[in-house]
């Protein structure tokens, strides 16, 4: 990893926005699809569900790659090193959670003996011939904890981003909503 960037850049902005309502979206409608009752219809939510949950694996990944590349943005403030640390940890988490969200939605999938593809498109084939109970358990259990885990983290991730912007009253938020210009607020 190179040092920090100094000011997050379109790209860091873009992959943040797109995976962020992405995984917002795909959390909401995954939570709303419990209550719905089985059959045909539900078949056809939860295919929209893995569809989009792919696409955002996908830029999920783009995201780390690009992550590594370029590090973490430097402070848009003062911050103390506790928040510095505290910072990062969550947003490492974050990106974790990211990956391991549809890498277990995949790995549900597979072991509940369907394929996998993106709005028709095949991706992944059908790999067992029935349920497999014992991955199941495991990657049902992993995609419904993360979930909850993920959830708590983003409500953290939001209250600290606003304690930023109206406590300390740096360029935190405006900066990664694109709106903050280099010399401050
Ligand atoms: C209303 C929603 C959101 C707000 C207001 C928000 C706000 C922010 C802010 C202010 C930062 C900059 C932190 C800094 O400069 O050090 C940031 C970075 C970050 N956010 Fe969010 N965020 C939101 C949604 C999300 C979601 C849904 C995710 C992940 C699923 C996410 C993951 C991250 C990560 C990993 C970073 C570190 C920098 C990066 O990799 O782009 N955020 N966010
Ligand atoms: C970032 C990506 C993803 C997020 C945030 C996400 C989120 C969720 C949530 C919140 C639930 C409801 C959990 C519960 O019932 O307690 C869910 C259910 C589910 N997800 Fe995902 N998911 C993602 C990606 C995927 C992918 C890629 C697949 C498969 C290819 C997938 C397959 C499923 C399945 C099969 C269910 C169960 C639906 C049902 O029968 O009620 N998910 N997901």
């Amino acid at each position: 990893m190179t040092a920090p960037a100094p000011w997050p850049g379109r790209l860091s902005l873009g992959l943040h926005w797109g995976v962020g309502v992405g995984v917002l979206g795909l959390i909401a409608f995954g939570f709303w699809l419990r209550t719905v009752p089985g059959g045909p219809d539900k078949t056809a939510l939860v295919q929209i569900h893995k569809s989009v949950g792919v696409l955002v694996f996908a830029a999920a990944l783009a995201r780390v790659a690009w992550r590594m590349r370029e590090g973490f943005p430097a402070p848009a403030g003062p911050h103390a090193p506790w928040e510095r640390r505290g910072a990062i940890a969550l947003h490492v988490f974050l990106i974790v959670a990211t990956l391991l969200m549809p890498l277990s939605g995949i790995l549900r999938s597979l072991a509940y003996a369907r394929p996998v593809s993106v709005f028709g498109l095949p991706v992944i084939p059908k790999l067992f011939e029935a349920k497999h109970e014992t991955l199941y358990a495991v990657a049902s259990n992993l995609h419904d904890g993360l979930a909850l885990a993920l959830s708590a983290a983003l409500a953290l991730h939001v209250a600290a981003a606003l304690k930023h912007h109206w406590i300390d009253r740096d360029a935190t938020l405006t900066r990664i909503l694109g709106l903050a210009r280099r010399t401050g607020r």
